[in-house]
C-alpha cells in the first residue's frame, strides 16, 4: 500500500506532483494553520509529515501518529520540533539548510538598509501626503557603507550576509560558538569578537543564531543598553532571540537609533508597542520569501520525506540516532 503524507500548508504544485510520484498526499490547499488536534487526525495514519515551524511536532502528536517516520520540515530552523521526542520514538526529523542562505542574507541587508535609511518611514511621510518640498536635514539617517558591521551567529547564513558586507567596505564583528579558519576570516574581512565588545563597537547588529533555551532573550535590556545610540539592530533569526519588550523600549527611548525585525516572539502576534515606533521597519517572517528559495526548501523537505519512505538515509537528517533505530 501506497506510503501516506501529509503536507500540512499550501506549497508549490510542483512539490505536490512529485510527493504524489511516490505517495498518497493528503495537503492543506486553505493554507489554514492547523490546531494540534486537526493536525493528529489528519496524520493519524501518516507515513511522513511535510510540516512548516507553524507546527508544533512534540511528544502529545508522535503519540497519536505511530507509523510516522520521518517530519521534514520546511525550514532550516527547527525548534517547533522535539527532537528528542522524535528520537525516542524513532521518527526521522529533517531541515532545509543550504537552499535559503542567499536569499535569508539578502532580506537582512534589505532590512539594514532599510532601518539606517528610514525607508518605510519616507514612504509612510510621502504616502501620507506630508512631504511640502526638500529640505537638507529632511529624515536624515546613518551611513552604511564603511560602517562596522556586527554578526551573532556566524553559520552558512551569517557568513552570507558577512560577504556582502565587502561591497560596503565594511569590517566584520562576529561571535559564534566556534572560531572561522583564518582564510575564511580574512576573506571577510572579519574578526571573532567577545559579544559584549560586538555590541559597544558594532553599528549594525544582525542576529542569526538559532532559538532555544540558550539563546532565549539573548539580546534583552542590558545588551541594548552596551550599543551605540547611532547603531541598528537586525532580528532576522527567531522571535524570543530579542527580548521585544527591552527592544521597544530602547526604540522608544533612542538608546539605539533603529531596529529592523522579520521575526517577533510569539508571532503571529506581536507587541504592538513596535507600530507606535518610527524607527523599526517590521516584516511578517518573510527572510526567505523569493520563490525560488521557498520553493527550493518545500523541494527539499519532500525529498527529505521521500528519501526516508525508500529506505534512503535522508540528506538532512537532524537526528541521526533515529537513523535504523
Ligand atoms: C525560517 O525562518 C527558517 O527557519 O527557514
Amino acid at each position: 500500500m501506497a506510503h501516506k503524507v501529509v503536507v500540512t500548508r499550501e506549497v508549490f504544485d510542483d512539490v505536490l506532483e512529485r510527493l504524489r510520484a511516490g505517495a498518497t498526499v493528503v495537503d492543506n490547499p486553505s493554507d489554514r494553520p492547523l490546531a494540534p488536534d486537526e493536525l493528529a487526525v489528519l496524520a493519524a495514519d501518516a507515513d511522513a509529515l511535510v510540516c512548516a515551524l507553524t507546527d508544533r511536532i512534540d511528544e502529545s502528536l508522535l503519540a497519536r501518529c505511530p507509523k510516522l517516520k520521518v517530519v521534514a520540515n520546511i525550514a532550516v530552523g527547527y525548534n517547533n520540533i522535539d527532537l528528542a521526542a522524535c528520537t525516542a520514538r524513532g521518527v526521522m526529523a529533517t531541515n532545509t539548510p543550504g537552499v535559503l542562505d542567499e536569499t535569508t542574507a539578502d532580506f537582512a541587508w534589505a532590512l539594514m538598509l532599510g532601518a539606517a535609511r528610514r525607508v518605510t518611514e519616507a514612504e509612510r511621510y510621502l504616502r501620507e501626503g506630508r512631504w511640502t518640498g526638500w529640505q537638507l536635514k529632511q529624515l536624515l539617517g546613518v551611513d552604511v557603507h564603511h560602517a562596522t558591521l556586527g554578526i551573532i551567529g556566524m553559520g552558512r547564513i551569517g557568513q552570507a550576509i558577512a560577504r556582502r558586507a565587502q561591497g560596503f567596505s565594511m569590517p566584520v564583528l562576529y561571535c559564534n560558538r566556534s572560531r572561522l579558519d583564518a582564510a575564511t576570516e580574512r576573506g571577510l574581512n572579519a574578526r571573532w569578537v567577545a559579544r559584549d565588545e560586538l555590541l559597544a563597537a558594532a553599528d549594525f547588529v544582525v542576529l542569526m543564531v538559532p532559538y532555544s533555551p540558550a539563546t532565549h532573550h539573548l539580546i534583552g535590556a542590558a545588551e541594548l543598553a552596551r550599543m551605540k545610540p547611532t547603531a541598528v539592530l537586525v532580528n532576522t533569526a527567531r522571535g524570543g532571540v530579542v527580548d521585544d519588550r527591552a527592544l521597544i523600549e530602547a526604540l522608544r527611548q533612542r538608546t539605539i537609533a533603529a531596529a529592523g525585525i522579520d521575526v517577533f516572539e510569539g508571532e503571529p502576534a506581536f507587541d504592538r508597542g513596535f507600530l507606535a515606533l518610527d524607527n523599526v521597519v517590521l516584516a511578517p517572517h518573510i527572510a526567505s520569501s523569493s520563490t525560488a528559495t521557498r520553493r527550493g526548501m518545500a523541494m527539499l523537505a519532500a525529498r527529505n520525506a521521500l528519501c526516508v519512505l525508500s529506505g534512503e538515509r535522508p540528506p538532512n537528517l537532524l537526528n541521526p540516532d533515529a537513523w535504523k533505530s
